[in-house]
């Protein structure tokens, strides 16, 4: 079996061959098959096969770590409050910054009339991430630059002009398993709320790298899918960046 989480829900490296000129959604569809859970969007997560490789044969994959075959808790959080609190995104557009294989964003695209972008730095997850909206019929655009630092001005100029002036959320599922990176989406975060113009929800397991002040809205005990994958797991939860 696989051990692509371990009880700290790291995930194995496996290193990247020959991505240029395989096309990444045919990767995506030969190593996931289309799945329900627990009320989630339909999706393509891992197949048996990504599941049970062994660490030699993960090595040849043409992929880096398949983040996108699985939902993580965080995205599981956001997920469920998108779709329990439905006025909540109105006619925002929305950003799902990390978007993994898309759970988000797509619990998002059925929410709001206006634009949702994808946004990851990984090519197989934004290639996940459109198979996954073709599958649940919604429209998300997709990005794939690292938006940490942009301003709150710039990252609405990253829908067209018209649209612009539109509310904005950005969603943010599971992006402090790093502690690194937490440090930058935690500093980049404070910087984008100081004018209050940008929503930011996250959605965390409660992992290290979480900055202690953001305030819990909700609560979601993980299903036993997201428990298996996340041994030593058991809830996950949602945070506003408001200070206690
Ligand atoms: C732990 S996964 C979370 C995926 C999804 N949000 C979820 O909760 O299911 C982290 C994702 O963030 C992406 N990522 C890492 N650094 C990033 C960055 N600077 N900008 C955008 N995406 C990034 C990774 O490629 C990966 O898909």
């Amino acid at each position: 079996m696989l051990a692509i989480r371990t009880a700290a829900t790291h995930i194995k490296t496996v290193r990247v061959r020959n991505s240029g000129s395989i096309a990444a959604t045919s990767v995506v569809k030969a190593c996931t098959e289309v799945t329900q859970h627990n009320d989630l969007p339909v999706l393509r997560l891992a197949n048996e096969s990504l599941r049970n490789l062994s660490q030699d044969k993960l090595a040849q994959l043409p992929f880096a770590d398949p983040f996108w075959a699985f939902v993580w808790p965080g995205s599981f959080a956001l997920t469920k409050y998108l779709q329990e609190n439905n006025g909540i995104l109105k006619n925002c557009n929305v950003i799902d910054f990390g978007s993994g294989c898309g759970v988000s964003a797509i619990a998002a695209a059925s929410k709001t009339s206006g634009t949702v972008i994808a946004n990851d730095i990984d090519e197989f997850a934004l290639a996940a991430t459109w198979l996954n909206s073709e599958l649940n019929q919604v429209k998300i655009q997709t990005k794939r630059d690292n938006l940490i630092g942009l301003s709150n001005e710039e990252l609405r100029n990253l829908f067209s002009k018209n649209e612009n002036n539109t509310q904005l959320t950005l969603l943010c599922g599971d992006m402090f398993y790093e502690t690194q990176l937490g440090v930058d989406v935690a500093q980049w975060f404070a910087e984008l709320s100081r004018d209050d113009s940008t929503n930011i929800i996250i959605g965390d397991p409660g992992r290290h790298a979480l900055p202690p002040n953001y305030l819990k809205v909700a609560s979601y005990p993980l299903p036993k899918f997201l428990r298996d994958d996340n041994s030593g797991l058991l809830s996950t939860f949602v945070y506003t960046l408001k200070t206690q």
